[in-house]
């Protein structure tokens, strides 16, 4: 088998990339779709439910997609630099690629308000790290008007090759599966995610066939591609956080998931059309159900995530066992960032005890045997 180089050449047919470009990969995508073992059980349901573990990306996010494509094209261009405001993991991968490239990126973050591991990213990446005293929303506006004069580029999602990149994670589940899933749950921030996965599913919608599992032959949207072969869009959002709940932007958006603290979405209308055109929903939880989502994934199956990915999980265990999402449905969720990315925040919600004993044998073996 051929070595894998990342997604670009694995999809280039489908991707807008030049003959001659140089491809900036870390080798990202391909990520493992993880059939969840012990949590259907607790839903009551029968379910086959799915986790994209985006975390297993180069740089430990699904932005890695997007990035792969937008610096290509950047270098392509002849471009120096780059520019990004970020909650963390934008800036993360940003600055990676940047690296890689061998150009300069400068990333716009949210003072005190990103997760320990992203930083630490940017920062060994050797990206100039501007933190301002506002939230996501304030950094976006700044470099939207910055790239509007400067000669950057502009590498958040409102650059169209970031969501081209993305689209690619619908197609390998797709591959994967050998179809599309009944129902695909995200988390929602930006909106950009959400917006590429339905665009992927769209793309790759002819190439694949499936008895439709709401209708029989009589049905006359039988042949419709979009009541026959696409999933539902299910988007997430924090309830401090959530304009796609609210129905408009929101001012000063809080959660402890900070890589959804958003309330200006840029891909709003795009996020809506791929919600209205798949007859998909969002919804919204507390800090505490995310959080609970995010330890129970990482206690009961193994895969450590970060508190915006679990929410993904926490939406659809909820609208299984409310048979929103009914029995004999397959589910994919994608876990978009590595829990190793907040180290902090896990620690200060673990309840797993650590104790700590003098080093003699007798008194470790007590220790182990009182705390089993
Ligand atoms: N999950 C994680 C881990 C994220 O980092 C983000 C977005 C999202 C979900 C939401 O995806 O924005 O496409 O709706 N993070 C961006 C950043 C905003 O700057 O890293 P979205």
């Amino acid at each position: 088998m051929a070595r894998y180089t990342g997604l670009i050449e694995r999809y280039r047919e489908r991707l807008p990339v030049a003959a001659d470009a140089r491809i900036i990969t870390l080798g990202e995508g391909n990520t493992p779709l993880i059939r969840l073992e012990n949590i259907p059980g607790s839903t009551g349901k029968d379910v086959e439910l799915y986790v994209k573990y985006e975390g297993l990306n180069p740089t430990g996010s699904f932005k890695d997609r997007g990035m792969t494509m937008a610096i290509t094209q950047a270098v392509n261009e002849g471009s120096q630099a780059v520019l990004c405001a970020s909650t963390g993991n934008t800036s993360a991968s940003a600055a990676a690629y940047a690296a890689r490239a061998g150009i300069t990126s400068c990333v716009i973050i949210p003072e005190g308000k990103i997760a320990m591991g992203k930083l630490a990213q940017a920062m060994m990446h050797g990206a100039v790290v501007i933190q301002i005293e506002g939230n996501f929303d304030d950094g976006m506006g700044l470099v939207k008007e910055i790239a509007a004069e400067a000669p950057v580029t502009l590498v958040n999602s409102v650059n169209p090759y970031r969501l081209q990149g993305q689209k690619t994670a619908a197609f390998e589940i797709v591959d994967e599966l050998g179809r599309p899933p009944d129902f695909h749950c995200l988390p929602v921030g930006n909106a950009g995610n959400i917006s590429a996965y339905w665009t992927g599913y769209s793309e790759y919608a002819g190439l694949t066939t499936r008895a439709c599992s709401f209708c029989d032959d009589q049905c006359p949207y039988r042949s419709d591609p979009v009541a026959d072969r696409l999933p539902r869009m299910l988007g997430y959002q924090a309830s401090g956080a959530a304009p796609f709940l609210r129905g408009e932007m929101v001012e000063g958006p809080e959660t402890v998931a900070s890589a959804i603290r958003i309330g200006r979405p840029q891909s709003w209308d795009l996020a809506w059309a791929a919600s209205r055109e798949s007859e998909g929903w969002f919804a919204e939880f507390s800090d505490e159900d995310i959080l609970a989502a995010q330890a129970m994934l990482a206690d009961k199956e193994g895969i450590f995530c970060e508190p915006a990915s679990a929410i993904s999980v926490a939406g659809a265990m909820r609208d299984i066992k409310a048979a929103r999402i009914p029995a004999g449905s397959t589910v994919v969720c994608t876990l978009t960032g590595h829990g190793l990315k907040d180290p902090d925040i896990a620690i200060r919600q673990s309840r797993a005890p650590v104790t700590k004993v003098s080093a003699d044998l007798d008194t470790v073996k007590k220790a182990i045997l009182d705390n089993m």
